[in-house]
C-alpha cells in the first residue's frame, strides 16, 4: 500500500508531525527490554574487545551519526570517529578486528556507504547498521542491524529517519554502557526519564510555529546565509543548513562559532542571516556572545536556544525555544524547529518540497 498524506500538504510536513510517535515508539520498546537482542547488539564481551568506533554515512545519516558521537563518548568512553563514506573508503583509516564499524543509512543502500562497509569488513571490523528499511543490503550485510521503523519517508528531505536514527544511538549508547559497566543504575534510570519525556517536548515544539514562520518569511529572500553552534549543536547547525539547502535553494554554510572570527566574519554585513543553535549549559553564553557580535555588524541573527535563556533572546533577532532536556539530548529537540524553518522556507518560495530539483532518495551510484 503506498503512503498517502494524512491530510498533510506535504510528505515532508506530515514525516515532520509523526516525529514523537516514532521517538516514542523506539523509547518504550528499549524500555520493555524489546529494543535489543543477541541478533542486534553485542555481548559484553564483544564489546570489551572495541578499543574505537568509526561512524560513517552520507547527508543527514552522517549527521545523527554524528550527533550521537557526543552519547556513546559520554556513556561508554570508547573514542569515536565519524566520517563522510565516500572520504572512509578512501582514507587511510586504522580500522581492524577491535575497531565497531557503525553505518547508518535511511535507505540501506547508498553506494557510498555500502562501499564503507566493505571496506570495514575486509579489515575485519565488527559491523553494525542502523537502518530505515529492514531488508535493505546493508542492513542484511552487517554483523548486528538495528532498525529505525519510523515507517516509508517519501519527502527526499530526511526528518524522521534522522530523529529516529539518534534515538537508536543514544539507546545503543546506554546498552553499551551497560554492558560495560561505564555507568552506573541511577544515572541510567534518570537518562532514560528524560528520554521518555522527548516525544512530547517534540509535540510542543510542534505546535509553536509563529516564530518558525516569522523566520522563514525573512529567509525567503535570501541568496546565501550561516548556521553556526559549538559541539552537538554545530552538529544541528550542519543538519540545519542541509535541510535549508535542499528544500529552498538557499546557499547555506554551517560554522563552528568559535571560527566565526577566523575568516568568515569578513563576509558578515547588514545584509547578513545567521541562524545560531544554542543550547549547551556549557556553551550557549559563548554562542550568545557571538550572536551580539553579529548583531553589532548589522547581521540578523535567528537562535534556537532553551526555554527561559533571555542573554540569547535579548541578542537574538528572533528565537525558537526548544523545552530543557540533558544537553546530551537536545539534537534530538533542536533539529525540528531547523526542519520546520526549512519546510517553511520552501513553501514561502513555492518549491516542490518533496522533490526538490537534482536529488533522488537514495544514491545508489559513487
Ligand atoms: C537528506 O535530507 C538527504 N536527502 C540526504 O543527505 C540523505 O540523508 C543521504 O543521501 C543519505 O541517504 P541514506 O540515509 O539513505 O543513506
Amino acid at each position: 500500500q503506498s503512503p498517502d498524506k494524512n491530510g498533510f500538504e506535504h510528505f515532508m510536513l506530515k514525516e515532520i508531525f509523526e516525529q514523537p510517535g516514532v521517538i516514542k515508539n523506539i523509547i518504550s520498546n528499549y524500555a520493555d527490554n524489546k529494543l535489543f537482542n543477541s541478533n542486534n547488539s553485542f555481548s559484553k564481551e564483544e564489546l570489551q574487545n572495541i578499543d574505537k568506533i568509526y561512524i560513517v554515512a552520507c547527508g543527514t545519516a552522517l549527521h545523527a551519526g554524528q550527533s550521537g558521537k557526543f552519547a556513546i563518548e559520554k556513556f561508554t568512553k570508547i573514542p569515536v570517529l565519524t566520517d563522510i563514506a565516500s572520504e572512509f573508503r578512501y582514507n587511510n583509516s586504522f580500522i581492524d578486528e577491535k575497531t565497531l564499524l557503525i553505518v547508518i543509512s535511511q535507505s540501506g543502500e547508498t553506494a557510498d556507504t555500502l562501499g564503507a562497509l566493505e571496506k570495514g569488513i575486509k579489515a575485519k571490523a565488527k559491523t553494525l547498521s542502523i537502518t530505515n528499511v529492514e531488508d535493505s543490503t546493508i542492513a542484511k550485510t552487517t554483523d548486528k542491524s538495528l532498525y529505525c521503523n519510523a515507517g516509508p519517508e517519501v519527502s527526499i528531505a530526511s526528518t524522521k529517519a534522522y530523529t529516529a536514527q539518534v534515538a537508536l544511538i543514544y539507546l545503543l549508547s546506554l546498552d553499551m554502557a551497560k554492558k560495560l559497566k561505564t555507568i552506573d543504575d541511577e544515572d541510567l534510570s534518570s537518562i532514560l526519564i528524560e528520554l521518555k519525556k522527548l516525544p512530547e517536548k517534540i509535540e510542543e515544539i510542534l505546535q509553536n510555529v509563529d516564530t518558525i514562520k516569522n523566520i522563514a518569511n525573512e529567509l525567503k529572500e535570501c541568496q546565501s546565509m550561516f548556521y553556526i553552534g559549538r559541539g552537538p549543536d554545530l552538529i544541528t547547525a550542519k543538519e540545519g543548513s542541509l535541510k535549508l539547502k535542499e528544500t529552498s535553494y538557499i546557499h547555506s554554510e554551517p560554522f563552528a562559532a568559535g571560527e566565526l572570527k577566523h575568516g568568515t566574519m569578513a563576509l558578515m554585513d547588514s545584509s547578513s542571516k545567521v541562524i545560531a543553535v544554542a543550547t549547551q549549559s556549557n556553551l550557549s553564553k559563548k554562542t550568545a556572545t557571538n550572536v551580539l557580535e553579529l548583531r553589532e555588524k548589522g547581521v540578523s541573527v535567528y537562535s534556537v536556544g532553551v526555554e527561559g535563556d533571555v542573554l540569547l533572546e535579548k541578542n537574538s533577532n528572533y528565537t525558537v525555544f526548544i523545552p530543557e532536556t540533558l544537553d546530551v539530548l537536545s539534537p534530538i529537540l533542536t533539529v525540528i524547529p531547523e526542519q520546520l524553518i526549512a519546510y517553511y522556507t520552501s513553501l514561502a518560495k513555492g518549491i516542490d518540497v518533496d522533490h526538490p530539483r537534482n536529488l533522488t532518495k537514495s544514491v545508489i551510484s559513487e
